[in-house]
């Protein structure tokens, strides 16, 4: 942006939203007209009554500090002789005082954050002319409709108000060095999701039922007169009795309060989201009825690429929640969770669950840009933090956090196939493994520091949310697996990795004397799945013994869950895999599904076997990261794995899987190469195998191994 500057408000304007406003006559022909724009805040651009694009939530989540992104419209066909363009700005990421349990001095100095916009109108005229209309004091400002507007407290919106009194911008003093053209994928509304049921209940509140657990908003359309209000809190599930509950959400207040105008009208928030199934109904004007009402799911535009149908309709159920747990937390950067007061990005959730994601949509331009902003927040030192962009006030690195900087671009670079991200990403994952050296208070392993271990480990002590597995075992073992990676990716890109090699090669020798025991599930796991193991058969079957003896159950948590049926399968324990993966009782993947989750839960038991719950401050109902799971369905059970000497699935490898209680299987990935599908079914006892892919596969089945071309196949076996 050539002349534009920051506008903000002539004085505070509170909780309510501005808006900023330019009238401006275009008198010759225009040839074309584009709008380039940011904000301080969340912005909903508005030309000539017409919103300028479908991207909401605009300019999306970065760290502000270094990056905002500029968006650029093409108003070309919405122009007039005499124009108005309105530009409305929330709170958004950047001055809500967020998250729910930082520090008062953090939350003041965000919320005071001041709301702005830049931007320019540039018009190319018929005759070759250009002009630019861009931010400056010419511009006003006055009140809007929206009266309060927050991310986690939700909104206020009058629709008796019109802007009016408008007064002179002025401008701010804010760097525009730090302005960057729009790198991630646009947010938008991507579905529509109907209401299924009003509910009356026991406790005598009127709650509307989506069916389904979606991240976005309610759009209301009602007749009613001026004044009336419709009010409403948003949930994830009931409780035990049947009542709406929502203590789950902790601060966040996930509130909407909208004021009508007179007539028939359609309202729904513009410059917040929520995560929700249910919402209770606190004022409304009449009788509701569903018609009144329609969710609309808010996410980065990610296209589906993978598909998985079974012949068990529980685990279709499942599938379906981790497609929908994806869709709710891929709004413009990888969240824990949409609804209780973090929706941050937590970098430990994000690596558990990339492959999947990658696998299920296409997610690389998304990554792209959160991995920029783990580059650009990362420190001095190499430390990245838990949580990108930072919103902590102490941001410390863990191990299996950080190390979604190595990862993260990993996965991406295997998935899509394009070196790009690894050169982005080298120096960021040079620096974090550095970090790792330099952090130790043991040279070669990574000991000491703080972090958060097997989260939520079901072998945790007592009162703690951590497993038991060892810090300085899962930090030293992310040590050497972060190594290893960067290793590939610097020979990817031709570099001399000797010194790491050297470095990777005294971690697992170090490693393998320290730790010569393994003492919990997922010590076995990460032993096994990062080549630590001198004897990893043997660890393997140590493991399933392990597994065997306690009843069947998985005592892992964020850690060692994504690799445990991995490793099971991979060493001839399929069988057990499976008992796992069907499981039906706590703790397993299916027991949510029973309990009637429509995503993933953040617990295995968030709601317990007599309808309780598991805990009022830590219980999310759409946490992705156990959905990664599906990453074996696809790699293991139907047996589409990527090579990394052909990564992009420019070659495949199918190696099914099959398991005569699932009755059949098929997976389908739209990949940078085509299309590949691999399914089985069992028919009279035996298996039927059915690959379909666009690309050369090498295909394992029965035992053997076929180089095969593009092509269909069937098998019996
Ligand atoms: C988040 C997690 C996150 C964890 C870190 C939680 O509050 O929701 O998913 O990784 O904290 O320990």
């Amino acid at each position: 942006m050539r002349k534009a500057e920051y506008i903000t408000t002539s004085r505070p304007a509170g909780d309510i939203c501005p808006v900023f406003r330019k009238m401006f006559s275009v008198s010759k022909q225009i040839q074309k007209a584009e709008l380039q724009m940011t904000a301080l805040g969340v912005y909903e651009a508005v030309l000539n009554g017409k919103r300028v694009s479908d991207y909401v939530l605009a300019p999306g989540w970065t760290t502000y500090e270094k990056r905002l992104q500029v968006q650029t419209y093409d108003i070309t066909d919405m122009l007039r002789e005499e124009n108005d363009l309105q530009v409305t700005v929330g709170k958004g990421w950047f001055s809500s005082p967020m998250p729910g349990f930082t520090n008062d001095e953090d939350r003041t100095r965000r919320a005071e954050r001041p709301r702005a916009v830049v931007g320019e109108i540039c018009l190319t005229y018929e005759d070759g002319s250009e002009e630019i209309i861009a931010t400056d004091v010419a511009w006003e400002w006055a009140e809007g409709p929206v009266r309060f507007s927050e991310i986690y407290d939700g909104e206020a919106y009058d629709a008796t108000v019109e802007p009016a009194d408008w007064k002179k911008a002025e401008l701010l003093d804010w760097p525009k060095e730090i302005l960057i053209p729009q790198e991630g994928e646009e947010i938008r509304e991507i579905e529509r999701v109907l209401p299924k049921e009003i509910i009356h209940t026991p406790a005598g509140e009127t709650v509307v039922d989506f069916g389904q657990e979606i991240t976005g908003y309610v759009e209301i359309c009602l007749d009613a007169k001026a004044g009336e209000q419709v009010e409403f809190l948003h949930g994830e599930v009931l409780d035990q009795q049947g009542n709406f509950y929502n203590d789950n959400y902790r601060t966040a207040k996930a509130h909407v309060l909208y004021t009508c105008k007179d007539g028939q009208q359609t309202y729904h928030p513009v410059l917040t989201f929520f995560g929700f199934r249910y919402i209770k109904l606190v004022q409304f004007p009449g009788k509701p009825a569903l018609e009144n009402f329609a969710g609309i799911v808010v996410c980065s535009d990610i296209r589906q690429t993978g598909y998985i149908r079974t012949g068990d309709p529980m685990v279709n159920q499942l599938i379906s929640n981790i497609i929908w747990g994806q869709k709710g937390n891929f709004l413009d950067i990888p969240t824990d969770c949409p609804q209780r007061d973090e929706r941050l990005g937590w970098t430990g959730d994000a690596q558990v669950f990339v492959k999947t994601a990658s696998y299920n949509f296409d997610v690389e331009k998304f990554f792209v840009k959160w991995m920029h902003d783990i580059s650009a927040e990362q420190r001095a030192d190499g430390g990245v933090g838990v949580v990108v962009p930072n919103y902590l006030p102490v941001n410390d690195s863990s191990a299996a956090w950080g190390d979604a900087a190595t990862i993260c671009p990993w996965q991406i670079y295997l998935t899509y196939g394009n070196p790009q991200i690894l050169s982005d990403q080298f120096d960021s994952m040079k620096k974090w493994v550095d970090f790792i050296g330099s952090a130790t208070t043991t040279p070669d392993l990574w000991t000491g520091g703080q972090h958060f271990g097997d989260w939520l480990g079901l072998d945790a002590p007592s009162g703690s949310y951590k497993g038991s597995s060892r810090d300085d075992f899962i930090a030293s073992a992310f040590y050497a697996y972060s190594t290893g990676l960067l290793i590939k990716a610097g020979k990817i890109l031709g570099k001399d990795m000797t010194e790491y090699e050297t470095l990777k090669d005294r971690i697992v020798s170090a490693f393998r004397r320290t730790f010569p025991d393994y003492t919990t599930q997922t010590e076995h796991i990460l032993a096994v799945h990062f080549g630590l193991a001198e004897d990893p058969q043997k660890t393997a079957d140590v493991l399933a013994e392990m597994i065997r003896k306690d009843g069947s159950r998985m005592r892992t948590g964020f850690v060692g869950t994504p690799y445990i049926l991995h490793v099971l399968s991979e060493y001839g324990h399929g069988d057990l895999a499976y008992d796992l993966f069907l499981r039906k009782a706590y703790p397993s993947w299916l027991y949510p599904v029973g309990k009637g989750a429509t995503t993933i839960w953040e617990h295995w038991d968030g709601i317990m076997e007599d309808g309780s719950f598991w805990s009022t401050d830590m219980n999310s109902f759409n946490h992705y990261a156990y959905g990664s799971v599906a990453d074996w369905i696809y790699e293991k059970a139907a047996g589409i794995r990527p090579m990394e000497e052909a990564p992009g699935f420019e070659r495949v490898m199918i190696a099914p899987m099959p398991d005569e209680r699932l009755g059949s299987l098929e997976a389908e990935l739209h990949t940078r190469n085509g299309v590949i599908r691999s399914g089985w079914r069992y028919v009279d006892g035996c298996v039927r195998y059915e690959i379909t892919a666009e690309m050369p596969v090498t295909i394992c089945v029965n035992g053997t191994k076929k180089d095969m071309e593009p092509g269909k196949y069937t098998f019996w076996g």
